[in-house]
Protein backbone atom coordinates (compact mmCIF):
# COMPACT_ATOMS: atom_id res chain seq x y z
CA UNK A 1 0.00 0.00 0.00
CA UNK A 2 1.07 3.27 -0.59
CA UNK A 3 1.62 5.88 2.64
CA UNK A 4 -0.06 9.02 2.89
CA UNK A 5 3.61 10.44 4.18
CA UNK A 6 5.65 9.38 1.61
CA UNK A 7 3.35 12.08 -0.86
CA UNK A 8 5.80 14.29 1.30
CA UNK A 9 8.78 11.96 2.44
CA UNK A 10 8.80 10.13 -0.69
CA UNK A 11 10.30 12.43 -3.99
CA UNK A 12 13.64 12.58 -5.01
CA UNK A 13 12.76 16.39 -6.07
CA UNK A 14 13.16 19.58 -4.35
CA UNK A 15 9.79 19.32 -2.31
CA UNK A 16 11.03 15.34 -0.79
CA UNK A 17 14.31 17.39 0.06
CA UNK A 18 12.20 20.18 1.94
CA UNK A 19 10.20 17.98 3.94
CA UNK A 20 13.08 15.77 5.00
CA UNK A 21 15.81 17.86 5.61
CA UNK A 22 14.81 20.18 8.27
CA UNK A 23 13.06 17.00 10.39
CA UNK A 24 16.70 15.48 9.66
CA UNK A 25 18.04 18.57 12.14
CA UNK A 26 16.38 16.22 15.02
CA UNK A 27 19.12 14.02 13.89
CA UNK A 28 16.61 11.19 11.97
CA UNK A 29 18.29 8.57 10.05
CA UNK A 30 17.16 8.63 6.07
CA UNK A 31 16.03 5.32 6.41
CA UNK A 32 13.24 6.41 8.46
CA UNK A 33 11.20 8.72 6.07
CA UNK A 34 11.62 5.84 3.55
CA UNK A 35 8.51 3.73 3.29
CA UNK A 36 7.95 3.30 7.17
CA UNK A 37 4.47 3.98 8.54
CA UNK A 38 4.75 7.66 10.40
CA UNK A 39 2.84 7.56 13.41
CA UNK A 40 1.48 10.84 14.78
CA UNK A 41 1.30 10.93 18.67
CA UNK A 42 -0.99 13.51 19.62
CA UNK A 43 -0.25 14.21 23.31
CA UNK A 44 -2.42 16.50 25.20
CA UNK A 45 0.38 16.64 28.14
CA UNK A 46 0.31 19.60 29.62
CA UNK A 47 1.28 21.25 33.49
CA UNK A 48 -1.80 22.82 33.36
CA UNK A 49 -3.98 19.89 32.86
CA UNK A 50 -2.70 18.40 35.57
CA UNK A 51 -4.53 15.13 34.51
CA UNK A 52 -2.00 14.25 31.87
CA UNK A 53 0.94 15.51 33.33
CA UNK A 54 2.64 11.86 33.10
CA UNK A 55 1.71 12.04 29.45
CA UNK A 56 4.87 13.15 28.47
CA UNK A 57 6.68 9.92 29.62
CA UNK A 58 4.05 8.29 28.45
CA UNK A 59 5.18 9.67 24.53
CA UNK A 60 8.12 8.13 24.87
CA UNK A 61 7.16 4.53 25.77
CA UNK A 62 4.53 4.99 23.29
CA UNK A 63 7.55 5.67 20.80
CA UNK A 64 9.41 2.50 21.94
CA UNK A 65 6.20 0.70 20.63
CA UNK A 66 6.24 2.02 17.14
CA UNK A 67 9.39 1.62 16.61
CA UNK A 68 9.80 -2.22 17.80
CA UNK A 69 6.89 -2.49 15.08
CA UNK A 70 8.85 -0.85 12.38
CA UNK A 71 6.79 2.46 12.56
CA UNK A 72 8.61 6.27 12.68
CA UNK A 73 7.12 7.61 15.62
CA UNK A 74 6.56 12.01 16.20
CA UNK A 75 4.67 13.53 18.41
CA UNK A 76 2.72 16.54 18.56
CA UNK A 77 0.63 18.73 20.95
CA UNK A 78 -2.72 19.91 20.66
CA UNK A 79 -4.61 22.14 22.67
CA UNK A 80 -4.70 20.45 26.47
CA UNK A 81 -8.13 20.92 28.56
CA UNK A 82 -7.84 21.19 32.55
CA UNK A 83 -10.88 20.92 33.53
CA UNK A 84 -9.72 22.16 37.16
CA UNK A 85 -8.20 25.12 36.07
CA UNK A 86 -10.17 26.66 32.93
CA UNK A 87 -11.74 29.55 32.72
CA UNK A 88 -14.97 29.74 32.04
CA UNK A 89 -15.57 26.16 31.30
CA UNK A 90 -13.19 23.45 29.14
CA UNK A 91 -16.55 22.77 27.69
CA UNK A 92 -16.08 26.39 25.63
CA UNK A 93 -12.66 24.98 23.90
CA UNK A 94 -13.80 21.44 23.27
CA UNK A 95 -14.62 21.89 19.89
CA UNK A 96 -11.69 24.40 19.83
CA UNK A 97 -9.33 21.31 20.68
CA UNK A 98 -10.95 19.10 18.14
CA UNK A 99 -10.14 21.55 15.69
CA UNK A 100 -6.60 21.71 16.75
CA UNK A 101 -6.59 17.69 16.43
CA UNK A 102 -8.08 17.83 13.15
CA UNK A 103 -5.51 20.32 11.30
CA UNK A 104 -2.88 18.77 13.18
CA UNK A 105 -3.26 15.56 11.84
CA UNK A 106 -4.53 16.10 8.09
CA UNK A 107 -1.53 18.96 7.65
CA UNK A 108 1.14 16.69 8.81
CA UNK A 109 2.33 13.33 6.91
CA UNK A 110 0.84 11.08 9.63
CA UNK A 111 -0.59 7.38 8.67
CA UNK A 112 -1.82 6.83 12.07
CA UNK A 113 -2.59 8.23 15.03
CA UNK A 114 -2.41 7.64 18.62
CA UNK A 115 -4.16 9.92 21.28
CA UNK A 116 -2.58 10.35 24.46
CA UNK A 117 -5.90 11.36 26.87
CA UNK A 118 -6.67 11.82 30.12
CA UNK A 119 -8.21 14.47 31.68
CA UNK A 120 -12.38 14.86 30.80
CA UNK A 121 -12.56 17.06 27.47
CA UNK A 122 -9.22 15.53 25.97
CA UNK A 123 -10.90 12.53 25.31
CA UNK A 124 -13.73 13.93 23.21
CA UNK A 125 -11.99 16.57 21.94
CA UNK A 126 -9.00 14.20 20.25
CA UNK A 127 -11.14 11.40 19.19
CA UNK A 128 -13.60 14.36 17.45
CA UNK A 129 -10.96 15.97 15.31
CA UNK A 130 -9.73 12.04 14.26
CA UNK A 131 -12.92 10.91 13.35
CA UNK A 132 -13.21 14.31 10.87
CA UNK A 133 -9.51 12.94 9.12
CA UNK A 134 -10.26 9.17 9.75
CA UNK A 135 -7.09 7.78 9.41
CA UNK A 136 -6.21 4.53 11.41
CA UNK A 137 -6.27 5.96 15.17
CA UNK A 138 -5.83 4.23 18.70
CA UNK A 139 -6.45 5.60 22.33
CA UNK A 140 -4.04 5.52 25.04
CA UNK A 141 -6.25 6.40 28.25
CA UNK A 142 -3.98 8.15 30.67
CA UNK A 143 -5.22 6.18 33.69
CA UNK A 144 -6.86 7.28 36.74
CA UNK A 145 -5.27 8.26 39.74
CA UNK A 146 -4.79 5.56 42.71
CA UNK A 147 -7.97 5.68 45.55
CA UNK A 148 -7.39 9.10 47.32
CA UNK A 149 -6.55 8.09 51.45
CA UNK A 150 -7.55 10.82 53.65
CA UNK A 151 -8.14 9.97 57.37
CA UNK A 152 -8.07 6.27 57.15
CA UNK A 153 -10.94 6.35 54.80
CA UNK A 154 -10.95 6.62 51.25
CA UNK A 155 -11.65 10.46 49.63
CA UNK A 156 -12.88 9.82 46.17
CA UNK A 157 -11.43 12.84 43.38
CA UNK A 158 -14.12 15.02 42.64
CA UNK A 159 -16.93 13.55 44.67
CA UNK A 160 -15.34 14.99 47.92
CA UNK A 161 -15.77 18.34 46.10
CA UNK A 162 -20.02 18.02 46.59
CA UNK A 163 -19.70 17.17 50.32
CA UNK A 164 -17.58 20.27 50.87
CA UNK A 165 -19.52 22.98 51.80
CA UNK A 166 -21.90 20.11 53.68
CA UNK A 167 -18.86 19.29 55.96
CA UNK A 168 -17.97 22.66 57.26
CA UNK A 169 -21.27 23.61 57.73
CA UNK A 170 -21.95 20.29 59.83
CA UNK A 171 -18.73 18.88 60.47
CA UNK A 172 -17.15 22.18 61.53
CA UNK A 173 -14.27 21.56 58.56
CA UNK A 174 -11.41 23.77 59.44
CA UNK A 175 -8.88 25.12 56.29
CA UNK A 176 -6.41 23.07 57.71
CA UNK A 177 -8.61 19.92 57.41
CA UNK A 178 -9.30 21.05 53.94
CA UNK A 179 -5.63 21.35 53.33
CA UNK A 180 -4.93 17.99 54.50
CA UNK A 181 -7.51 16.50 52.13
CA UNK A 182 -6.29 18.28 49.44
CA UNK A 183 -3.20 16.20 48.71
CA UNK A 184 -4.97 13.25 50.29
CA UNK A 185 -7.07 13.23 47.26
CA UNK A 186 -4.67 13.90 44.48
CA UNK A 187 -1.92 11.66 45.52
CA UNK A 188 -0.79 10.25 42.22
CA UNK A 189 -0.23 11.24 38.69
CA UNK A 190 -3.36 10.35 36.50
CA UNK A 191 -7.00 11.39 36.40
CA UNK A 192 -10.15 11.37 38.72
CA UNK A 193 -10.38 8.09 40.46
CA UNK A 194 -14.15 8.13 40.67
CA UNK A 195 -16.32 6.79 37.73
CA UNK A 196 -16.69 11.00 36.59
CA UNK A 197 -16.21 12.09 33.15
CA UNK A 198 -12.58 11.20 32.03
CA UNK A 199 -12.99 7.57 33.76
CA UNK A 200 -16.45 7.56 32.01
CA UNK A 201 -14.43 8.58 28.55
CA UNK A 202 -11.88 6.16 29.06
CA UNK A 203 -14.25 3.47 28.83
CA UNK A 204 -16.77 5.04 26.02
CA UNK A 205 -12.83 4.99 24.18
CA UNK A 206 -12.64 1.12 25.16
CA UNK A 207 -16.22 0.53 24.52
CA UNK A 208 -16.62 1.94 20.89
CA UNK A 209 -13.02 -0.68 20.31
CA UNK A 210 -10.60 2.11 20.05
CA UNK A 211 -8.50 1.08 22.73
CA UNK A 212 -6.65 -2.13 23.52
CA UNK A 213 -8.70 -4.49 25.97
CA UNK A 214 -8.75 -3.69 29.35
CA UNK A 215 -6.95 -0.60 29.10
CA UNK A 216 -9.12 2.11 30.28
CA UNK A 217 -9.17 1.13 33.96
CA UNK A 218 -5.08 0.92 34.80
CA UNK A 219 -3.91 3.19 37.29
CA UNK A 220 -1.71 5.99 35.77
CA UNK A 221 0.86 4.66 37.87
CA UNK A 222 0.85 0.73 37.28
CA UNK A 223 3.50 -0.84 35.08
CA UNK A 224 0.97 -2.24 32.90
CA UNK A 225 -0.34 0.83 32.03
CA UNK A 226 2.91 1.35 30.63
CA UNK A 227 2.83 -1.90 28.84
CA UNK A 228 0.07 -0.90 27.46
CA UNK A 229 1.44 2.18 26.10
CA UNK A 230 3.83 0.53 24.16
CA UNK A 231 1.82 -1.91 23.13
CA UNK A 232 -0.36 0.38 21.53
CA UNK A 233 2.34 1.60 19.86
CA UNK A 234 3.21 -1.72 18.51
CA UNK A 235 -0.54 -1.92 17.54
CA UNK A 236 -1.19 1.12 15.39
CA UNK A 237 1.84 0.66 12.97
CA UNK A 238 -0.20 -2.71 11.99
CA UNK A 239 -3.19 -0.60 11.82
CA UNK A 240 -2.09 1.37 9.13
CA UNK A 241 -1.04 -1.59 7.24
CA UNK A 242 -4.41 -3.10 7.65
CA UNK A 243 -5.93 0.44 6.85
CA UNK A 244 -8.38 -0.30 9.80
CA UNK A 245 -9.71 3.50 9.57
CA UNK A 246 -12.08 5.11 12.66
CA UNK A 247 -14.51 4.36 10.17
CA UNK A 248 -14.42 0.77 9.75
CA UNK A 249 -14.42 0.30 13.89
CA UNK A 250 -17.32 3.81 14.52
CA UNK A 251 -20.30 2.07 13.31
CA UNK A 252 -23.41 2.67 14.63
CA UNK A 253 -23.53 -1.06 16.50
CA UNK A 254 -19.97 0.22 18.19
CA UNK A 255 -21.87 3.69 19.62
CA UNK A 256 -24.85 1.34 20.39
CA UNK A 257 -22.35 -0.96 22.80
CA UNK A 258 -20.78 2.55 24.06
CA UNK A 259 -24.43 3.29 25.17
CA UNK A 260 -24.88 0.06 27.15
CA UNK A 261 -21.93 0.17 28.46
CA UNK A 262 -22.17 3.59 30.12
CA UNK A 263 -25.63 2.35 31.79
CA UNK A 264 -23.91 -0.76 33.36
CA UNK A 265 -20.93 1.54 34.47
CA UNK A 266 -23.16 4.55 35.91
CA UNK A 267 -21.29 6.61 33.75
CA UNK A 268 -21.70 10.75 33.45
CA UNK A 269 -23.91 12.35 32.16
CA UNK A 270 -21.67 14.39 29.97
CA UNK A 271 -20.93 10.96 27.87
CA UNK A 272 -24.28 11.74 26.02
CA UNK A 273 -22.90 15.14 24.76
CA UNK A 274 -19.50 13.57 23.35
CA UNK A 275 -20.89 10.43 21.90
CA UNK A 276 -23.27 12.74 20.22
CA UNK A 277 -20.75 15.20 19.12
CA UNK A 278 -18.51 11.91 18.05
CA UNK A 279 -21.62 10.34 16.02
CA UNK A 280 -21.74 13.38 14.06
CA UNK A 281 -18.21 13.76 13.22
CA UNK A 282 -17.74 9.91 12.10
CA UNK A 283 -21.12 9.98 10.00
CA UNK A 284 -23.22 7.90 12.16
CA UNK A 285 -26.86 8.72 13.38
CA UNK A 286 -27.39 9.25 16.95
CA UNK A 287 -30.30 10.43 18.74
CA UNK A 288 -30.98 11.86 21.92
CA UNK A 289 -33.79 9.34 22.65
CA UNK A 290 -30.88 6.50 21.85
CA UNK A 291 -29.80 6.83 25.27
CA UNK A 292 -32.73 6.26 26.98
CA UNK A 293 -33.84 3.45 24.49
CA UNK A 294 -30.62 1.49 24.01
CA UNK A 295 -29.40 2.27 27.48
CA UNK A 296 -31.95 3.01 30.21
CA UNK A 297 -32.92 -0.50 31.01
CA UNK A 298 -29.60 -1.66 31.12
CA UNK A 299 -28.47 -2.78 35.08
CA UNK A 300 -25.93 -1.18 37.31
CA UNK A 301 -23.00 -3.61 37.60
CA UNK A 302 -20.07 -1.51 38.84
CA UNK A 303 -19.97 -0.26 42.74
CA UNK A 304 -18.20 2.75 42.10
CA UNK A 305 -18.45 6.16 43.47
CA UNK A 306 -20.55 8.72 42.88
CA UNK A 307 -23.33 6.41 42.10
CA UNK A 308 -21.57 3.59 44.07
CA UNK A 309 -19.05 3.01 47.01
CA UNK A 310 -15.41 2.02 45.41
CA UNK A 311 -12.75 3.49 42.98
CA UNK A 312 -10.83 2.54 39.89
CA UNK A 313 -8.18 1.22 41.08
CA UNK A 314 -10.73 -1.55 42.98
CA UNK A 315 -11.91 -1.41 39.65
CA UNK A 316 -9.33 -2.63 38.13
CA UNK A 317 -7.90 -5.04 40.41
CA UNK A 318 -11.89 -6.57 40.16
CA UNK A 319 -11.20 -7.13 36.77
CA UNK A 320 -11.90 -3.65 34.68
CA UNK A 321 -13.97 -3.60 31.58
CA UNK A 322 -13.91 -6.73 30.13
CA UNK A 323 -15.40 -8.20 32.66
CA UNK A 324 -18.44 -5.28 31.91
CA UNK A 325 -18.12 -6.72 28.54
CA UNK A 326 -18.12 -10.37 29.55
CA UNK A 327 -21.51 -9.96 31.42
CA UNK A 328 -23.23 -7.68 29.43
CA UNK A 329 -22.37 -9.88 26.31
CA UNK A 330 -26.11 -11.04 25.39
CA UNK A 331 -26.53 -7.21 24.68
CA UNK A 332 -23.84 -6.14 23.38
CA UNK A 333 -22.47 -6.54 19.61
CA UNK A 334 -19.96 -8.48 20.43
CA UNK A 335 -18.66 -9.24 16.64
CA UNK A 336 -17.82 -5.78 16.34
CA UNK A 337 -14.11 -4.99 15.22
CA UNK A 338 -11.51 -3.34 17.73
CA UNK A 339 -8.36 -1.74 17.30
CA UNK A 340 -6.51 -4.84 17.96
CA UNK A 341 -8.53 -6.60 14.82
CA UNK A 342 -10.47 -8.65 17.18
CA UNK A 343 -13.58 -8.16 18.26
CA UNK A 344 -15.37 -7.55 21.58
CA UNK A 345 -16.78 -11.34 21.57
CA UNK A 346 -12.81 -12.56 21.58
CA UNK A 347 -11.39 -10.40 23.69
CA UNK A 348 -13.49 -11.19 26.68
CA UNK A 349 -13.02 -14.74 26.29
CA UNK A 350 -10.45 -14.65 29.59
CA UNK A 351 -12.31 -12.10 31.50
CA UNK A 352 -11.98 -12.86 35.29
CA UNK A 353 -13.75 -11.00 38.02
CA UNK A 354 -12.16 -10.92 41.27
CA UNK A 355 -14.18 -8.79 43.24
CA UNK A 356 -18.14 -8.73 43.03
CA UNK A 357 -18.60 -6.60 45.50
CA UNK A 358 -16.87 -4.04 43.08
CA UNK A 359 -18.52 -5.99 39.50
CA UNK A 360 -21.80 -7.08 40.16
CA UNK A 361 -22.90 -9.78 37.74
CA UNK A 362 -25.96 -9.61 35.60
CA UNK A 363 -27.43 -11.61 37.90
CA UNK A 364 -27.54 -9.88 40.98
CA UNK A 365 -26.83 -6.03 39.77
CA UNK A 366 -26.56 -3.19 41.74
CA UNK A 367 -29.60 -2.03 40.23
CA UNK A 368 -31.93 -3.12 37.80
CA UNK A 369 -32.28 -0.14 35.31
CA UNK A 370 -29.56 2.31 35.25
CA UNK A 371 -29.04 4.12 32.05
CA UNK A 372 -29.55 7.80 31.51
CA UNK A 373 -33.50 8.95 31.14
CA UNK A 374 -34.28 11.51 28.86
CA UNK A 375 -37.34 13.39 29.52
CA UNK A 376 -39.76 15.68 27.50
CA UNK A 377 -42.33 18.53 28.39
CA UNK A 378 -43.58 21.78 27.59
CA UNK A 379 -40.03 23.04 29.49
CA UNK A 380 -37.64 20.99 27.35
CA UNK A 381 -39.24 20.46 23.94
CA UNK A 382 -36.21 19.04 22.59
CA UNK A 383 -35.14 17.15 26.21
CA UNK A 384 -33.58 16.73 28.90
CA UNK A 385 -31.49 14.23 30.65
CA UNK A 386 -31.15 13.02 34.53
CA UNK A 387 -29.04 10.02 35.73
CA UNK A 388 -31.31 7.75 37.49
CA UNK A 389 -28.30 5.72 39.53
CA UNK A 390 -27.50 9.25 41.09
CA UNK A 391 -30.29 10.48 42.11
CA UNK A 392 -32.57 9.96 45.14
CA UNK A 393 -35.51 7.28 44.36
CA UNK A 394 -37.60 9.47 46.32
CA UNK A 395 -37.90 12.69 44.26
CA UNK A 396 -38.26 10.75 40.67
CA UNK A 397 -41.88 11.33 41.01
CA UNK A 398 -41.79 15.33 42.54
CA UNK A 399 -43.91 18.50 42.32
CA UNK A 400 -42.96 21.43 43.42
CA UNK A 401 -42.92 25.40 43.11
CA UNK A 402 -39.83 26.80 41.23
CA UNK A 403 -36.99 28.93 42.91
CA UNK A 404 -35.88 30.28 40.23
CA UNK A 405 -31.67 31.53 39.84
CA UNK A 406 -31.28 34.07 36.61
CA UNK A 407 -27.51 32.97 36.34
CA UNK A 408 -25.15 31.74 38.69
CA UNK A 409 -23.61 35.15 39.65
CA UNK A 410 -27.46 35.56 41.10
CA UNK A 411 -27.74 32.16 42.91
CA UNK A 412 -24.88 33.03 44.51
CA UNK A 413 -26.03 36.17 45.63
CA UNK A 414 -28.98 34.54 46.99
CA UNK A 415 -28.98 30.67 47.97
CA UNK A 416 -27.79 31.96 51.53
CA UNK A 417 -29.82 34.27 51.80
CA UNK A 418 -31.71 33.55 55.62
CA UNK A 419 -35.25 35.03 53.79
CA UNK A 420 -35.22 33.16 50.62
CA UNK A 421 -38.61 31.27 49.98
CA UNK A 422 -37.46 27.53 49.80
CA UNK A 423 -38.12 24.02 51.52
CA UNK A 424 -36.97 20.56 50.75
CA UNK A 425 -40.24 20.56 48.14
CA UNK A 426 -39.03 23.22 45.95
CA UNK A 427 -37.43 22.76 42.54
CA UNK A 428 -34.08 24.73 41.93
CA UNK A 429 -34.70 26.23 38.08
CA UNK A 430 -31.15 27.41 37.26
CA UNK A 431 -31.26 29.58 33.99
CA UNK A 432 -28.37 30.91 31.86
CA UNK A 433 -26.38 28.05 32.15
CA UNK A 434 -26.69 26.23 28.37
CA UNK A 435 -24.07 26.13 25.84
CA UNK A 436 -24.90 29.84 24.18
CA UNK A 437 -26.21 31.40 27.89
CA UNK A 438 -22.91 30.81 30.07
CA UNK A 439 -21.35 30.24 27.37
CA UNK A 440 -19.81 26.52 27.54
CA UNK A 441 -22.28 24.97 29.08
CA UNK A 442 -20.39 24.49 32.56
CA UNK A 443 -21.55 21.87 35.00
CA UNK A 444 -23.04 23.72 37.63
CA UNK A 445 -26.20 21.98 37.59
CA UNK A 446 -25.76 20.22 40.56
CA UNK A 447 -25.58 23.25 42.78
CA UNK A 448 -25.44 23.38 46.44
CA UNK A 449 -28.17 23.34 48.28
CA UNK A 450 -28.97 25.90 50.62
CA UNK A 451 -27.29 26.17 53.89
CA UNK A 452 -30.13 26.68 55.86
CA UNK A 453 -31.87 23.18 54.41
CA UNK A 454 -28.32 21.51 54.95
CA UNK A 455 -28.67 22.54 58.61
CA UNK A 456 -31.82 20.96 58.43
CA UNK A 457 -30.49 17.71 57.38
CA UNK A 458 -31.63 17.84 53.57
CA UNK A 459 -29.53 15.70 51.12
CA UNK A 460 -31.12 16.51 48.24
CA UNK A 461 -33.45 18.97 46.16
CA UNK A 462 -34.45 18.46 42.51
CA UNK A 463 -32.73 20.72 40.32
CA UNK A 464 -33.17 21.70 36.43
CA UNK A 465 -30.69 23.96 34.21
CA UNK A 466 -29.47 23.81 30.88
CA UNK A 467 -26.34 23.29 32.30
CA UNK A 468 -24.41 20.14 32.46
CA UNK A 469 -22.90 17.83 35.87
CA UNK A 470 -19.35 16.73 36.56
CA UNK A 471 -19.65 12.92 36.52
CA UNK A 472 -18.24 12.55 40.21
CA UNK A 473 -21.77 14.60 40.74
CA UNK A 474 -25.00 13.03 42.26
CA UNK A 475 -28.17 14.15 43.10
CA UNK A 476 -31.75 14.61 41.67
CA UNK A 477 -30.25 16.72 38.99
CA UNK A 478 -32.22 17.65 35.24
CA UNK A 479 -29.62 18.61 33.13
CA UNK A 480 -28.85 19.78 29.55
CA UNK A 481 -32.37 21.26 29.07
CA UNK A 482 -33.02 21.74 25.61
CA UNK A 483 -34.03 24.34 23.95
CA UNK A 484 -31.58 26.57 26.35
CA UNK A 485 -32.89 29.97 28.37
CA UNK A 486 -30.27 31.91 26.27
CA UNK A 487 -32.37 31.08 23.18
CA UNK A 488 -35.42 31.44 24.84
CA UNK A 489 -36.45 28.06 25.79
CA UNK A 490 -39.56 27.83 27.96
CA UNK A 491 -36.74 27.63 30.63
CA UNK A 492 -36.30 30.97 30.15
CA UNK A 493 -39.89 31.49 31.27
CA UNK A 494 -40.03 29.97 34.46
CA UNK A 495 -40.57 32.01 37.16
CA UNK A 496 -40.86 31.86 41.44
CA UNK A 497 -43.90 29.89 42.58
CA UNK A 498 -44.50 28.11 39.29
CA UNK A 499 -45.20 24.45 40.00
CA UNK A 500 -42.67 21.71 37.90
CA UNK A 501 -43.59 18.25 38.15
CA UNK A 502 -41.46 15.76 37.39
CA UNK A 503 -41.97 12.03 36.73
CA UNK A 504 -38.90 10.04 35.76
CA UNK A 505 -41.03 7.20 34.81
CA UNK A 506 -43.05 8.80 32.66
CA UNK A 507 -40.05 10.56 31.06
CA UNK A 508 -41.94 14.16 31.80
CA UNK A 509 -40.97 17.29 32.86
CA UNK A 510 -43.97 19.97 33.08
CA UNK A 511 -43.82 23.83 33.49
CA UNK A 512 -47.75 23.95 35.19
CA UNK A 513 -48.62 27.51 33.75
CA UNK A 514 -51.08 27.24 30.74
CA UNK A 515 -50.23 27.93 27.29
CA UNK A 516 -52.02 31.69 27.52
CA UNK A 517 -49.57 33.03 30.19
CA UNK A 518 -46.70 30.91 28.33
CA UNK A 519 -47.22 32.97 25.10
CA UNK A 520 -47.64 36.29 27.07
CA UNK A 521 -44.60 35.86 29.00
CA UNK A 522 -42.62 34.88 25.92
CA UNK A 523 -43.77 38.16 24.26
CA UNK A 524 -41.74 39.69 27.13
CA UNK A 525 -38.67 37.99 26.47
CA UNK A 526 -35.32 39.64 25.37
CA UNK A 527 -32.59 37.65 24.32
CA UNK A 528 -29.36 38.96 26.39
CA UNK A 529 -26.71 40.66 24.50
CA UNK A 530 -23.63 38.37 22.93
CA UNK A 531 -21.05 37.34 25.65
CA UNK A 532 -18.56 38.87 22.87
CA UNK A 533 -18.01 40.55 19.83
CA UNK A 534 -15.29 38.92 19.01
CA UNK A 535 -12.27 35.94 18.89
CA UNK A 536 -12.42 31.89 18.78
CA UNK A 537 -15.85 32.48 21.23
CA UNK A 538 -17.68 34.99 18.79
CA UNK A 539 -17.18 32.18 16.25
CA UNK A 540 -18.15 29.16 18.78
CA UNK A 541 -21.69 31.67 19.75
CA UNK A 542 -22.59 32.07 16.21
CA UNK A 543 -22.20 27.98 15.69
CA UNK A 544 -22.66 25.91 18.53
CA UNK A 545 -25.52 23.37 18.10
CA UNK A 546 -27.97 23.50 21.40
CA UNK A 547 -27.40 20.32 23.56
CA UNK A 548 -29.64 17.28 22.59
CA UNK A 549 -27.57 17.74 19.31
CA UNK A 550 -23.88 17.16 21.42
CA UNK A 551 -22.86 21.04 21.62
CA UNK A 552 -20.58 20.93 18.30
CA UNK A 553 -19.98 23.54 16.00
CA UNK A 554 -22.41 23.01 12.93
CA UNK A 555 -19.43 23.44 10.62
CA UNK A 556 -17.57 20.85 12.29
CA UNK A 557 -19.97 18.35 11.70
CA UNK A 558 -18.38 15.22 9.34
CA UNK A 559 -15.24 15.05 7.99
CA UNK A 560 -13.02 16.25 5.01
CA UNK A 561 -10.56 13.52 5.01
CA UNK A 562 -7.06 12.71 4.80
CA UNK A 563 -6.05 14.31 1.57
CA UNK A 564 -5.06 17.63 1.21
CA UNK A 565 -4.23 19.56 -2.36
CA UNK A 566 -1.63 21.82 -2.13
CA UNK A 567 2.17 22.23 -1.16
CA UNK A 568 4.58 24.70 0.03
CA UNK A 569 5.79 26.28 -3.13
FE1 LIG B 1 -9.16 15.94 35.25
FE2 LIG B 1 -11.26 15.00 36.80
S1 LIG B 1 -10.30 16.93 36.79
S2 LIG B 1 -10.18 14.06 35.24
Amino acid sequence: MKLRSQEWFGGNDKMGFVHRSWMRNQGYPDDLFRGRPVIGICNTWSELTPCNGHLREFAEIVKKGVLEAGGFPLEFPVMSLGETIMRPTTMLFRNLASMSVEESIRANPLDGIVLLTGCDKTTPSTVMGACSVDLPTIVVPGGPMLNGKFRGGEIGSGSFNWMIKEKQKKENYTEADLLEAEICAARSAGHCNTMGTASTMASMAESLGLTLPGASAIPAVDARKKVMAQLSGRRIVEMVKEDLKLSKILTREAFENAIIVNAAIGGSTNFIIHLTAIAGRIGVDLKLDDFDSIGSKVPLLLNLMPSGKYLMEDYYYAGGLPVILRELRERLHSDVITVNGKSHHDNIENAICYNEEVIKSIDTPLQDEAGIAVLYGNLCENGAVIKPSAASPHLMKHRGPAVVFSSMDDYHERIDDPDLDIDENSVIVLQGVGPIGYPGMPEVGNVDLPEKLILKGVKDMVRISDGRMSGTAYGTVVLHVSPESAVGGTLALVENGDIIELDVDARRLHLDVSDEILTERRAKWKAPAPHTDRGYVRIYLDHVEQADQGADLDVLKGGSGSVVKGDLH
